[in-house]
C-alpha cells in the first residue's frame, strides 16, 4: 500500500486517499481507499478453489467457476464509489466511527459480468425480494459476523456489477480478489468485496451489519428503525486548493469532484463570499453515468485576506446539495457546502 494513504487503523486496515490524488478521474488502485470490517485474506485466494454460490429463492442454485464467469459476456462499467462514513470528522458534532475527511471516495473502471446474467441462469423466484452477498474475509471487531449485506432485486437486477477487475487490472486483494458485488451509485457498503455466495430471500437480510450498522438514525433510537444507507448523496469536493493553504493574490485555479450515485450532476458553482454569489464552474474530463464529474474554477484572488471556498452540486432534477449536513448517530452521508468549504489565505 502506498504510504501517501491516511491511515486510521491497521487493522481491519481503513485508510482514506490523499486529496491531491482525487483530483484525477480514475483514482489509481494502489491509491483507492480502503473500508474494511474484517481481515483481508493474507493472500489470494486460488481460483482453482473459489466459487460464487447461488442459492435460496431461485429454481435451480447454481455454483459458478471463476473460468465459467469469465466466459460469461464482460461487462465495463465506471462507478465512484463512497464509503457510507466518508466526510464524517468534518461534521460540526462529532459522529461516532472512523474519522474520514474527504478521501473515502474514489473513482474506478470496473470490468466483469451483470449480476442479472448471472441470476437469470438460476432463475429466481417471484418471491425473491432481496439477494444478500456473503464475503469471506475473517469477522474481526465486535460483530464476529460475517460482511453479510442484501440489496433489493430491483437493484440487483437493473445496474449490479460482479467485478473481477479494477481499472483494468485483476481486482486487487484489498479491494475483493477474485471478485465483488458493485451495486452502481451506491455506497461501499453495499459492495460486499471477497464474494463468495448470494442468497435471494423473500426479505431483506438480517444481521449485525444490515440492522446495527448502515443505518441512519438519532440518539436515542433504535438503529433498525432508521433508513438503511442505499444511494450516495449529492456532493461536491473541493480537492485544490486544500484546507489553510497560503496562496498569492492571482489566479487560482480551484479544482474538485462532484457526484450523485445514481442521479446525475446537473452543475457545480462556486462561492468565495460566504455563499452570497455563486459561479458555475467547468467540468473536465469523461462523463459516465454513476462516475464523478471533475470540475475546475478559475478565480481571481485580487485582495489579500482569508477567504472561504465553497462549491455547491446541483442534479438534473434540480436537486441541490444542502448548506449544512443532517447529522445522525453514525454520520453517514455528511454532504454539507459548509462542512466541505475550504479555508485559504491569500498573502
Ligand atoms: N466487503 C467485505 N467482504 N468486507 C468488508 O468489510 N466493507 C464494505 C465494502 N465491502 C467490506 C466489504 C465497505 S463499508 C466499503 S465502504 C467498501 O467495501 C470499501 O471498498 P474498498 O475497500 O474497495 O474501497
Amino acid at each position: 500500500m502506498s504510504s501517501n494513504m491516511r491511515i486510521m487503523s491497521e487493522k481491519p486496515l481503513n485508510a482514506e486517499t490523499p486529496v491531491p490524488s482525487l483530483r484525477s478521474w480514475i483514482t489509481a488502485n494502489a491509491l483507492f481507499f480502503d473500508r474494511n470490517q474484517g481481515e483481508i485474506p493474507e493472500k489470494a485466494i486460488s481460483l482453482a478453489d473459489w466459487q460464487l454460490v447461488i442459492e435460496g429463492e431461485v429454481e435451480k442454485p447454481l455454483s459458478f467457476s471463476f473460468e465459467q464467469i469469465l466466459r460469461m459476456p464482460k461487462a465495463i462499467a465506471a462507478d465512484t464509489l463512497e464509503c457510507s462514513g466518508n466526510s464524517r470528522s468534518l461534521l460540526a458534532e462529532k459522529a461516532s466511527g472512523n474519522p474520514w475527511t474527504i478521501g473515502g471516495v474514489g473513482n474506478a473502471v470496473w470490468g466483469g459480468v451483470w449480476l442479472r446474467d448471472i441470476l437469470g441462469r438460476t432463475k429466481p423466484k417471484a418471491k425473491a425480494k432481496h439477494a444478500a452477498f456473503e464475503g469471506f474475509d475473517r469477522p474481526m471487531g465486535s460483530a464476529g459476523v460475517q460482511f453479510v449485506r442484501s440489496i433489493p432485486m430491483e437493484k440487483a437486477i437493473s445496474s449490479t456489477l460482479l467485478a473481477y477487475e479494477m481499472n483494468g487490472e485483476p481486482l486487487p486483494l484489498k479491494h475483493g480478489f477474485p471478485m465483488r458485488a458493485l451495486a452502481l451509485g451506491w455506497t461501499g457498503a453495499n459492495c460486499v468485496k471477497w464474494l463468495r455466495r448470494i442468497t435471494l430471500l423473500e426479505k431483506p437480510y438480517e444481521g449485525f451489519f444490515m440492522d446495527k450498522a448502515y443505518r441512519v438514525y438519532q440518539k436515542g433510537e433504535d438503529p433498525k428503525s432508521g433508513a438503511v444507507v442505499t444511494n450516495i448523496k449529492l456532493k461536491s469536493i473541493i480537492t485544490q486548493p486544500v484546507r489553510d493553504e497560503t496562496l498569492p493574490a492571482g489566479p487560482v485555479t480551484i479544482l474538485g469532484a462532484a457526484y450523485a450515485g445514481e442521479a446525475e450532476i446537473d452543475r457545480v458553482e462556486v462561492s468565495v463570499d460566504g455563499g452570497k454569489t455563486w459561479s458555475k464552474a467547468e467540468f473536465l474530463g469523461p462523463h459516465e453515468r454513476y462516475a464523478w464529474r471533475q470540475w475546475q474554477y478559475v478565480w481571481d484572488a485580487k485582495e489579500k485576506g482569508d477567504t472561504t471556498i465553497m462549491a455547491r452540486a446541483t442534479d438534473t432534477e434540480g436537486h441541490q446539495q444542502p448548506m449544512d449536513a443532517t447529522w445522525n448517530v453514525l454520520g453517514y452521508g455528511n454532504n454539507g457546502i459548509r462542512e466541505h468549504a475550504v479555508p485559504v489565505h491569500i498573502r
